[in-house]
């Protein structure tokens, strides 16, 4: 699932940085549930994020919970076009810098877990990526799964589903009875990010699952039907004979 490492290009000035860790830990002062970080993700986890995202793929790339815009430029260094990228964001004043800093991408103030109507409204298209910075743990199994179910609605069979974690399971709950069934797959270890963090990908399992094959009877069927046609000769054998 892995695609081609990015081209680099120059990370953003310092002075930019130190300002954003500031916004940070204000928006986490507010609220820290929402925020679920003190800190913007650092240059390398965005870079694991973006790498992720085939830029070749045709469709938007959805961004959910952009912040200061870490994962963003990560993704526009990736090759993702501006105008592809559809951001959003809770947070107005995040929105605000987001629209000044990145000229030509979409960003959108509203709540990620509404996305596919926020998106729906703006482009039919079928996405080529959602990548989400949400701190999912906060919210219960089953929001975390209708959220990746709408993500794999509206994004190409093939698209994925990018979540970062600093835990070590993967944040969308597996094997269970209810919600989309998927592939996952996890990132090595983004140990130069404060916390070490990992990246899981998503994807739906209908896009992985082999050609069709000729429909083989499960073996319960077959004993059924073995039995039938049994039952079915006995009676032939039973008929009396005609006149
Ligand atoms: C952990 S921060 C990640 C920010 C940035 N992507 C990064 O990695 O540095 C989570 C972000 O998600 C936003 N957020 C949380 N819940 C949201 C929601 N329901 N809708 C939209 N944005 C949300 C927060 O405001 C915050 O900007």
């Amino acid at each position: 699932m892995l695609s081609d490492p990015s081209p680099t290009k120059p990370q953003a000035p310092l002075d930019d940085k130190i300002a954003d860790e500031g916004r940070f830990l204000r928006s986490w002062l507010e609220d820290p549930l929402r925020v679920g970080a003190v800190s913007p993700s650092g240059r390398a986890l965005a870079r694991m994020m973006a790498r992720y995202v085939d830029p070749q793929a045709p469709g938007p790339v959805i961004e959910l919970g952009p912040g200061t815009g870490s994962m963003t430029r990560a993704l526009l260094e990736r090759g993702v076009a501006p105008g592809r990228l559809f951001l959003i964001e809770f947070d107005p004043n995040f929105c605000k810098l987001l629209k000044e800093r990145f000229p030509g991408v979409n960003v959108i103030e509203g709540d990620a877990y509404a996305f596919r109507s926020l998106i729906e409204a703006r482009t039919s298209e079928p996405a080529a990526a959602v990548v989400s910075s949400l701190p999912l743990l906060v919210k219960p199994e089953t929001q975390r799964l209708d959220l990746l179910a709408d993500a794999f609605a509206c994004m190409r069979p093939e698209g994925v589903f990018i979540q970062f974690t600093y835990g070590p399971a993967s944040p969308m709950p597996r094997f269970k009875p209810f919600g989309p069934t998927f592939r996952a797959e996890r990132s090595p270890q983004v140990w130069l990010n404060i916390p070490p963090a990992s990246v899981w990908v998503y994807q739906a399992a209908l896009a992985h699952s082999p050609p069709q094959e000729a429909a083989k009877p499960n073996p319960a069927q077959a004993f059924f039907e073995r039995l039938r046609r049994g039952a079915e000769k006995i009676q032939i054998n039973l008929k009396p004979p005609r006149p």
